[in-house]
């Protein structure tokens, strides 16, 4: 048995692909490693949204050069970095003998096989999206209480600042039917809670089992008929995909959960356009006044770019307004990071990076008001929790609100796996105390 170790970087796609990798290899004899010193074969998932992301890989590399210095140890970079700079890796760091993009790491065994037989290097860099999905074993290795999903890759959006529509392609939407089966496999292992993922999830458009293309809001009506899949997510969503019929499903359907990642990235309708984001703020604002109206409990978050090449002192007060205007309960923000090949690198008015970190320490400043709020305001209602893992008191368990919050709860230690409702007695600096209270059915009873 050989040992295998995967460290993974970036979003949740990222994570899933993992997974899907691990599971590849299981059945030619890789079984996992806990960390990369005691790994036959470690391959690093890695990600290249922003420089310091990518970075990162290659002062893993150096670590990872030491070991295969005194022992055999072979090295695969995997996911967008790999997909980006392909065989320059090789060239930066030769310690590496597999470069495989995130369309091809289904080739992972035969290209293992081929370095064992003949060695040097092998790179796998295609698009073959289609035959990747067909090629993923279909048997999943036990899982938790929640699961990623993917139903949808790559981006057809480019924003102007973004590597994704070229790290991960062109935009693709497996059929409806490989997706629901994948969801049954799931839900018969004992998951409750399924996050759909893609790059740009809400422009999915696969093949329905009638022939037709199906949207999103489509999909999510059919998964929430699983038997056992009590919970729906999805993620990332772009503004401009949000469908009349999406939005009517947070209405509609109990299993989608009200919280909802929309990130709008800046509130200046002139960095807006620059960005290539193809809506407006005041397009965003009404939005989020339409999701709202649909599902009023539904909460939103956000991501946010400051220091835009271009971005002036009004441009970044426009986008502290719309924050204001739109109020989320949770944020990423990011100071602009400046990416090969896209076409806001080559911007003349590049802003420096004492005038990013001020901005960033603003909108940061005033996002956490925001989610400090929102916990506060969770203090005393009662919220449905799926409970997870056991806690660290004895009896307690953790589990997630509706609003991806952590839950712990006394007593209730037998109820993985379970929804209950909670009332929240406290709210913790990263997490929320609970007990539980009596289920809506008991209390129609009395
Ligand atoms: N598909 C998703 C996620 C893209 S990456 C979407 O459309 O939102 C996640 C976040 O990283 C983006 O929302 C953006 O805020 C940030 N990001 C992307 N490229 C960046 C860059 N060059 N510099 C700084 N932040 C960036
Ligand atoms: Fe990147 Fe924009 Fe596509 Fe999101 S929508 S992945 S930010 S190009
Ligand atoms: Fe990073 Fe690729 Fe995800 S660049 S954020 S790992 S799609």
């Amino acid at each position: 048995m050989k040992k295998l170790f995967i460290k993974t970087y970036g979003c949740q796609m990222n994570v899933y692909d993992s997974a899907r990798m691990a599971e590849l290899l299981a059945p030619i004899g890789y079984a996992p490693a806990e960390t990369a010193d005691e790994a036959d074969v470690v391959i690093l998932n890695t990600c290249h949204i922003r420089e310091k992301a990518s970075a990162k890989v290659y002062s893993e590399l150096g670590r990872l050069k030491k070991i295969k210095d005194e022992r055999p140890l072979t090295i695969a970079v995997a996911g967008c970095t790999a997909q980006a700079e392909g065989a320059e890796i090789v060239a930066r760091a030769p310690q590496v003998d597999i470069v495989v993009g995130p369309q091809s790491y289904h080739r992972l065994p035969e290209m293992l096989a081929r370095i064992a037989r003949s060695g040097g290097h092998a790179l796998e860099t295609d698009f073959p999206a289609l035959e990747k999905f067909d090629a993923l074993p279909k048997d999943s290795s036990p899982s938790g209480v929640t699961a990623f999903l993917t139903v949808q890759e790559g981006c057809d959006r480019f924003c102007t600042f973004c590597v994704v529509p070229y790290t991960r392609g062109s935009e693709y939407s497996r059929p409806v039917i490989q997706i629901e089966d994948e969801a049954r496999r799931l839900a018969a292992r004992g998951v409750r809670e399924v996050t759909l993922l893609g790059q740009n999830v809400n422009a999915y458009n696969g093949e329905g089992p009638d022939g037709r293309v199906w949207s999103l809001a489509r999909l999510l009506h059919r998964l929430s008929r699983i038997d056992g899949l009590a919970r729906l997510r999805y993620t990332t969503s772009h503004p401009r995909d949000m469908g009349e019929d999406l939005i009517a499903a947070h209405g509609e359907l109990a299993a989608l959960m009200p919280y909802l990642h929309l990130p709008v990235q800046s509130g200046s309708d002139a960095i807006l356009a620059a960005m290539n984001r193809q809506h407006t703020a005041d397009g965003y604002r009404r939005l989020a006044e339409r999701i709202r109206a649909a599902r009023p409990d539904i909460a939103l978050s956000s991501d946010f770019i400051v220091g835009f090449p271009g971005e002036s002192d009004r441009d970044f007060e426009a986008t502290l307004a719309l924050v204001r205007d739109v109020n989320f309960a949770g944020a990423f923000s990011f100071k602009y990071s400046r990416r090969p090949g896209t076409p806001a690198a080559a911007a003349r008015k590049q802003i420096p990076n004492d005038v990013k970190d001020a901005r960033l320490g603003a909108l940061n400043d005033l996002l956490l008001a925001q989610q400090e709020a929102f916990k506060r305001a969770c203090a005393g209602r009662t919220l449905d929790v799926l409970f997870e893992k056991p806690g660290r008191r004895a009896g307690q368990a953790v589990g997630r609100s509706p609003y991806l919050q952590a839950v712990h709860v006394d007593g209730a230690a037998h109820l993985i796996g379970s929804i209950r409702r909670v009332a929240i007695d406290a709210v913790c600096p990263n997490s929320l105390e609970g007990s539980l209270a009596p289920d809506r059915e008991r209390m129609l009873a009395h």
